[in-house]
Order: structure tokens, then C-alpha cells, then sequence
């Protein structure tokens, strides 16, 4: 799917066609495997690093790009669940990440259309009007400035809200400048299907080798296994849907509150209007929420779109990321709960940190294995209940309403999707996840098949596009 980002040069890599042995091995060519191979560079480790199809291709490549700080409700949510403190320490730790980011620039010397802008949250719904006052005051008892708004610096309306300092960049220029700078050795295509760990070290199996690595990092936006960690159970997925427009060009980003959300920001003579976000089990009917927003696009701007594209994220049930050590040199990098361009970026220092065992002051913050908040036990109970609905009801139904554009049909009791294509061939697709067996949604935008549990997706042969699911579905004749 074309997105605003993809109009580059892309760099290529090879395949992995030969067993290999490392110290490091990177699961996931984002930003948060790019940004860690990196910070490995001068260490005496020999890094490796496998990315399933081509790097940046992922969540980092359909990002809209915006470097936040204030970061919607995220600070209300983090004092309600953890207190001041450990808010005021994710806003620092933002801060380090922002200057990380600065620093990789400037110092790699990357062209990325980086740019100071005034960032804006805000809302138009009377009943969020005490969380902005409960931003705005913990931004002053944290010294970070903001002002109160009562408009935006365009024709859009916002009833209230906060001004604060952000930053925009070109993601995809941003990681391929870091990516170009990286000294280990980078594969694509090459498709991790299992590890084992043996002794001292484990043993990593792709779609053809096999590599012996001490360090192992999974850094692929919705790791593949179940244990250790219960991943599925911590981590929940969330689809936001993103137009792009001709428009004058301006200099601030913007994001609200409101359910459903809005976020613009502006790109070379192009508005980048994403949101209507939701839970993957929900709202599940993506052709209307693309249309929802598109409605908003017309009636408020009037502008000619130029293209169009969804991401998926992932966010942790607490509003922490996952950055840290889950067992035995076995580390994750996961939940940047729509913040990631700074996480990512963070999540390479600190992890690199761990692995040379240097010390990092915010390690402590996102390490995978803390205790389970009031509002993560809430949201577990929440996340059960309706991926269990989710596979009940799909097995039921079979989706019926949402295979208008193609058909579900029963081959010795099992049932596949078929989509014709314009040459009148069709393609057949069992519709049964193969990562944990819930039912598949056709997506017509991607033509792909989309699992709601937890964000898998397959093209209409059912070969795997994106994780956590490791396989491709099923071929049967
Ligand atoms: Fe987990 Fe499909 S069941 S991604």
C-alpha cells in the first residue's frame, strides 16, 4: 500500500541464504531494530539483524511522523495508573529520547524534513475539558510550557486545548539514514519461525537457516510468542486510518482527545489527516471508518486527496512501553502505544545499554516484568472478554457482513475466503488465523486478510505480510 513516505530511494538488502552464528541477533527492521543495531556499533558484538520483508516497511513506514510530546492523554492516564512520579520520569524519558533523535541527525548528517512545529492537543467534547486543565497543570508543576487554546490555526474547530513545542521528520528518510550508518549485517525477507534456547545462547530458525546467537531481540512491533511473557494477554492492537491532501503547507501538528480521534499534521503541500483509531476486535467494517474520515477531510477542508493508508499499533495495558529484558538475554521492544517515534528511538539506547551492560536511568521505567496496576488488571479482564467474543461470535457468524467483496465459501467443512481478481482468477485463503485461530476480516483497502485479535496480516493467498502470526495460512488442495 503506497503511503505519502514511500516516494524514495528504498535501500536493499540481501537474503539470508547461510546458517550464521552472532552475538546479537535484531528481530524487525523498524525503527526500534535499526535504532539498537545502531547503538551497537561500537561494541565489540557482531550484530545481525533479519527483517521479514524490507525494512521500514512495517508500523515505522506508515507512521504519520510526528515526533510528541505532549502526547493526547497519555500523561492523565500515566498519573491516574502510576502516580506524578513515574509521569513526570515518562516525560523526561521523552525529553532524552527527543534529544537522541537530535543528536542522530546532526551528527549522521540525515536529510529527513525535520522541523521544530507548535503541537497542539485539544478536543471539541465539553466533557474533556478537565482533562486538558489536568495536563495543562501537571505541565506546569513539571516546568514543560504549554498554553491553554481555544482554537487552532486553522478552519477546524477545537473548543479547548493545550500548545506545546513538537517536532515533525520524514520517518522513513530518518531511518534509512540511521540504517545506512549501521556496521552489522542487515538481511531481508528473511522470516524468523521459531528459536529455542540451548545452553548459553539460542538458536534462531528462519524460513531457511538457522542462526546461533548469545543476545536475542525481538523487536517487531507484536512479538510472535506466547511464552515467556504472556505477550497476548499484555498487549492489545489498535487500527487508525490516515488520508493525505493537497494544502498549503504549515508549521504545527495536532492531535485530539475525543473519541472518535482526529490528527493532522502538514508535509510538503500535503495535510496528513489520520484517526478514527479502535480496538482490531472492534469497529471492524474498515472501508466505512476510512470513509468516516474521509467525510471530515471533505466537509472541513475540501481538498483533493492524494493518497491513503492505515497503521496498526500496539499498546500495553498500563500506557508503558515494553522496553527491557523478558528472560535470559532475551529481550523485547513492544507497546509504544502510538508514540513511537521517540520510543523507538529510546528503545534502541536503552536496550543496547542492557545488552553492555551499561547503565541507563530509564531502564527501570519500561522493564517488561512489573507489577500489575489497577487499570492493567481492568484492561486484561476487557482484552479477554472480547478477543473470546471475537472468536465465539466470528465462528458463528462466519463475518457474513463483512465479506461483501468477496465470498466465504465451505470446502469440506472448513471455509475460505475467495477474492477474484481483474483477470477473473481467484485466490483462496483458508480464514482461520494461524496464530491463535480467530477468524479473518477481508480488507479492502490493502486487499489483504486482517486478523482482529491481534493485527496479522495475509495477502488473498495467504501468505504472511505481517506478524505476530510466524506462518502463512495453511496451503490445502
Ligand atoms: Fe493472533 Fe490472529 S489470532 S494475530
Amino acid at each position: 500500500m503506497q503511503n505519502i513516505w514511500q516516494n524514495i530511494k528504498k535501500l536493499k538488502y540481501p537474503t539470508l541464504n547461510d546458517d550464521l552464528t552472532c552475538d546479537v541477533l535484531i528481530i524487525g527492521g523498524g525503527m526500534s531494530g535499526i535504532l539498537t543495531a545502531y547503538y551497537l556499533n561500537n561494541s565489540n558484538l557482531k550484530v545481525t539483524l533479519v527483517e521479514m520483508n524490507k525494512i521500514g516497511q512495517g508500523t515505522s513506514g506508515f507512521t504519520t511522523g510526528k515526533i510528541n510530546i505532549i502526547q493526547g492523554n497519555t500523561y492523565n492516564d500515566l498519573i491516574n495508573n502510576f502516580g506524578f512520579n513515574k509521569a513526570k520520569k515518562y516525560l523526561d524519558s521523552q525529553l532524552y529520547g527527543l534529544s537522541l533523535i537530535k543528536e542522530n541527525i546532526v551528527k549522521n548528517n540525515i536529510a529527513c524534513n525535520f522541523e521544530k512545529t507548535d503541537s497542539y492537543v485539544f478536543t471539541n467534547d465539553k466533557s474533556n475539558v478537565e482533562k486538558i486543565n489536568k495536563l495543562k497543570n501537571f505541565f506546569d508543576k513539571t516546568n514543560y510550557k504549554t498554553h491553554i487554546i481555544k482554537n487552532l490555526p486553522i478552519n477546524y474547530q477545537a473548543i479547548y486545548g493545550l500548545k506545546g513545542e513538537g517536532y515533525v521528520f520524514h520517518p522513513l528518510k530518518y531511518l534509512y539514514g540511521i540504517a545506512n550508518k549501521i556496521k552489522g549485517n542487515i538481511y531481508e525477507n528473511t522470516k524468523v519461525i521459531n528459536f529455542i534456547k540451548e545452553k548459553n545462547h539460542y538458536i534462531v530458525y528462519t524460513n531457511k537457516n538457522k542462526i546461533k546467537t548469545k543476545y536475542l531481540v525481538f523487536a517487531c512491533n507484536y512479538p510472535f510468542f506466547v511464552f515467556p511473557g504472556l505477550m497476548p494477554l499484555k498487549l492489545s492492537t489498535y487500527k487508525s486510518y490516515v488520508w493525505a491532501a493537497e494544502s498549503l503547507n504549515q508549521h504545527f501538528d495536532a492531535i485530539s482527545i475525543d473519541n472518535p480521534n482526529i490528527s493532522i499534521r502538514y508535509f510538503e503541500n500535503n495535510l496528513i489527516l489520520g484517526g478514527f483509531s479502535h480496538r482490531t476486535t472492534t469497529n471492524i467494517n474498515y472501508k466505512q471508518n476510512y470513509l468516516k474520515l474521509k467525510n471530515i477531510l471533505k466537509q472541513n477542508f475540501n481538498l483533493k486527496t492524494t493518497c491513503i493508508w492505515s497503521t496498526t499499533d500496539v499498546k500495553t495495558n498500563d500506557f508503558l512501553p515494553f522496553i527491557g529484558l523478558i528472560s535470559d538475554n532475551l529481550y523485547i521492544v513492544t507497546g509504544f502505544n502510538k508514540w513511537g517515534m521517540i520510543n523507538s528511538t529510546l528503545a534502541g539506547k536503552i536496550i543496547s545499554n542492557l545488552i553492555l551492560k551499561k547503565d541507563n536511568e530509564y531502564t527501570e521505567l519500561f522493564q517488561f516484568h512489573r507489577a500489575l496496576s489497577k487499570e492493567k488488571i481492568k484492561s486484561l479482564a476487557y482484552d479477554s472478554f472480547y478477543l473470546t467474543k471475537r472468536f465465539i461470535s466470528d465462528k458463528i457468524k462466519k463475518n457474513k457482513d463483512f465479506y461483501k467483496e468477496c465470498e466465504v465459501i465451505k470446502i469440506n467443512g472448513i471455509n475460505y475466503g475467495v477474492y477474484t481478481d481483474e483477470n477473473n482468477q481467484k485466490h483462496y485463503a483458508k480464514n482461520t488465523c494461524p496464530h491463535m485461530g480467530c477468524t479473518l476480516i477481508f480488507n479492502r483497502q490493502d486487499k489483504s486478510w486482517d486478523c482482529p485479535c491481534h493485527a496479522s496480516k495475509f495477502d488473498i493467498d495467504g501468505n504472511i505480510l505481517k506478524g505476530p502470526s510466524k506462518n502463512d495460512i495453511k496451503k490445502e488442495n
